[in-house]
């Protein structure tokens, strides 16, 4: 029996003064657009901002249905609308925010797993690692620079192909 013990590392600053102007900024677009998520049976709003290597920024917010499996949580919303706009930009910076109706969020959220899954997905794809930063409403903030910090043991693509 071999037992490994995996490494991840998340980098947390106590408040996003404490980040580069730019990330700052990110965060603040993707606390914008969770104010314009459609969210009306969790009450919990999340929004996403995606910068490009082109420098675009996409965003994206949660989108809830009557029939809850239907939703979409803000991260793929981004992701999956800032492929389909530009499919050969590079995702360098995933910002994600979180704004609840009825409590303070004051610790930052993290993706899903299915949205951690999409995230691995477009790493691999573009073959370079994407900067997270992930927010509350306020508080602290944490950054980790690739998806293998939050998602560990990954199932890649890769693993579908016949050897
Ligand atoms: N949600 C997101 O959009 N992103 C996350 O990282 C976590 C959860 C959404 C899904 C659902 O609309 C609501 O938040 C409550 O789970």
């Amino acid at each position: 029996m071999n037992t490994r013990e995996l490494k991840i590392k998340i980098t947390e600053f106590s408040e996003r003064s404490e980040l580069p102007e730019q990330e700052q900024k990110l965060l603040q677009q993707a606390a914008k657009s969770a104010s314009r998520s459609y969210a009306p049976y969790s009450e919990f709003h999340v929004g996403a901002a995606v910068l490009l290597d082109n420098g675009k920024v996409v965003c994206g917010s949660n989108q809830e249905n009557a029939a809850y499996p239907s939703g979409l949580c803000a991260e793929r919303v981004a992701l999956f609308y800032a492929n389909s706009e530009y499919p050969e930009a590079k995702v360098k910076i995933l910002a994600i925010a979180a704004r609840a109706d009825h409590f303070n969020i004051d610790k930052p959220i993290s993706p899903c797993g299915t949205c951690r899954q999409v995230i691995a997905e477009t790493e691999s794809r573009q073959q370079s690692k994407i900067k997270i930063l992930m927010q509350g409403e306020s508080g602290p903030v944490n950054m980790t620079e690739g998806i293998e910090n939050l998602l560990p043991l990954t199932f890649y693509e890769e693993k579908l192909k016949k050897k």
